[in-house]
């Protein structure tokens, strides 16, 4: 009888330490690591954001924010993308700063296997940095809201890298040629 009531308890225990775990709410941070990525993807302190099944999500930011890396990384309040397992596409919200100009992240992945390496998609180019400068979230300073700027000076780096690959692909002509 005294074991049956033991028994009884323990299950009961066991229950409510179940529904505990289950009720905890997931974090986006929980959903970045289970499509194997880095939390750090993304700054400190986000508690809203949605995620739906077929892996679009959004996150809302206080406010648009810079948090350093080996680059810096643009955070504006908006942040959305498409999650699958090792990678993020259609990116948005997020810039980094090369050479004092600032260029959209379009795409971040990771190898599977892991390599230790992290790859940004920044349209001509994949830039690529250690994966464990991402492994937890930083906090992220708020800067002015200067999306505007951002804009205009995405387009000149745009511009610039484009000229760049023309220039290269002239030259690697001239040298077929
Ligand atoms: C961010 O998303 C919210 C909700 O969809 C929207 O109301 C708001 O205008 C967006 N803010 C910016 C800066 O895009």
């Amino acid at each position: 009888m005294i074991l049956r009531v033991r028994l009884l308890l323990l299950l009961l225990l066991s229950l409510v330490a179940l529904t505990m775990v289950e009720s905890e709410p997931v974090s986006i941070y929980d959903i970045l690591r289970s499509h194997g990525l880095p939390m750090g993807l993304l700054p400190k302190g986000i508690s809203q954001f949605n995620f739906d099944e077929t892996g679009r999500f959004e996150v809302f930011l206080d406010q648009a924010c810079n948090a350093k890396f080996e680059s810096e990384l643009h955070y504006d309040r908006n942040v959305s993308g498409v999650l699958s397992y090792g990678q993020i596409g259609a990116l948005s919200g997020i810039t980094a700063q090369e050479l004092f100009l600032w260029f959209p992240v379009k795409g971040i992945r990771v190898d599977i296997p892991s390599s230790g390496l992290i790859y940004f998609d920044v349209g001509v180019v994949f830039k690529q940095f250690s994966l464990s400068l991402f492994e937890t979230p930083r906090d992220c300073m708020a800067v002015r809201s200067d999306n505007v700027r951002v804009r205009e000076q995405n387009m000149v780096a745009g511009d610039i890298y484009k000229l760049q690959s023309e220039v290269d692909e002239e030259i690697f002509a001239r040298a077929v040629i």
